[in-house]
């Protein structure tokens, strides 16, 4: 199969392109396109055949269920079995936007989307381009992130063809996507809403209109990572091994900047990711760097993350070594990515 690519102007994209893309869809095929996160991989929700040629694109297994994609709040009703009104809430806040809500499923939903389970993700993606495809198809569209299983996913149309080209029936090139990071995956079916995948919404966000909301505890350690969906300890990933430092810059820059001469020294090709204004201490060293800006709540860093991550695999380092960029705001979810692409491999700085 040949991919075909069609570019798209992201704010005004043009019906031609989009209802072309809509009728690959409406035939049962596969259309990768962008969302405000990152680009996704889409097959009408409704078809299970449709819906089973994404896992095999991707070479994703049948336990990692699908997020369904939705235009407007008034199709929610057609895929979940139930609308909590805290969904209500969280749909007029969040809506369009990089929140995914899971809930009970709607019987129209065949169970290759939800991997056999009895709920559901969905969300409303904040892109003209997603939003367009997803009027003109007529029906939600299931998409995972656009990437073969385990690797970074896409933020730009070339990581997508990267990935998978040859393997989609048609790319929407809509540029860069805006957020970086994919949504944030929250549970409504558990006793108090729980955060499964920190995400483009952040945990203060969310908490500012739950008055609370957990976390669950694979965010933060990758000891505890269990298969289980999405949990996969692997994901993420960029070809070279990666080591994470977590700590107070204070601490971590000095130990990265130690780890990194040693490796080099040892014939390692090292690249490090860090923060804008931290590259000057490593000018000495023959090493590739990577840096994302951190103003403010971490937008930036979010939007350039998986580039810079894919910049330095393919420059050729066998090894990444990256600081961790905090907590707070897309901090979390920069971690939980950052973890799980280190694998286990989380070094924590103490303070001299
Ligand atoms: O931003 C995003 O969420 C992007 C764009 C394309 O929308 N999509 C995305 O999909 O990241 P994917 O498949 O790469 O990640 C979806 C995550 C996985 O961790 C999956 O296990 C989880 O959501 N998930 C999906 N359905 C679920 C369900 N019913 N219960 C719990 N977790 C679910
Ligand atoms: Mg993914």
């Amino acid at each position: 199969m040949k991919t075909l690519v069609l570019p798209v102007d992201p704010t005004t994209p043009d019906p031609v392109a989009i209802r072309q893309a809509a009728e690959v869809l409406q035939h049962g095929g596969l259309v990768a396109f962008p969302t405000e996160t990152v680009y996704g991989l889409g097959a009408n929700a409704l078809d299970a055949e449709a819906v089973q040629r994404i896992f095999a694109a991707k070479g994703r297994p049948a336990y990692d269920p699908l997020i369904v994609h939705l235009a407007g709040p008034e199709a929610l009703p057609d895929v979940v079995a139930e609308v909590p009104p805290l969904a209500e809430a969280l749909a007029t806040h969040f809506w369009p936007g990089p929140l995914t809500l899971v809930l009970p499923r709607g019987l129209h939903i065949p169970l290759a989307v939800t991997a056999g389970g009895p709920t559901v993700a969905v969300r409303i993606p904040a892109h003209p381009v997603a939003l367009a495809l997803i009027r003109a198809a007529g029906f939600p569209i299931a998409a995972p992130s656009a990437n073969r299983f385990g690797h970074l996913s896409p933020t730009q149309a070339v990581h997508v063809l990267d990935d998978l080209d040859g393997r989609i029936d048609l790319l929407l090139d809509g540029g860069p996507t805006p957020v970086g990071v994919e949504s944030t995956v929250l549970s409504l079916v558990t006793p108090a809403p729980t955060i499964l995948r920190p995400g483009g919404v952040s945990r203060e966000a969310l908490a500012a209109v739950l008055g609370q909301v957990d976390v669950t505890g694979r965010v933060f350690t990758a000891e505890d990572i269990v298969p289980s969906p999405g949990a996969l300890k692997q994901h993420y990933a960029p070809r070279a091994r990666l080591t994470l430092y977590q700590g107070t810059p204070q601490a971590v820059l000095p130990a990265l900047h130690a780890a990194a001469a040693q490796l080099a020294t040892a014939g390692q090709r090292v690249g490090l990711l860090l923060a804008e204004g931290d590259a000057v201490a490593f000018a000495d060293l023959p090493v590739i760097v990577q840096s994302i800006e951190i103003a403010g709540g971490l937008e930036g860093a979010a939007r350039q993350l998986f580039t810079a991550l894919r910049a330095l695999d393919r420059a050729g380092v066998t090894t990444i070594l990256a600081r961790d960029f905090g907590a707070r705001g897309l901090g979390l979810a920069i971690r939980d990515r950052l973890t799980r692409a280190a694998a286990g491999n989380v070094v924590k700085v103490e303070n001299a």
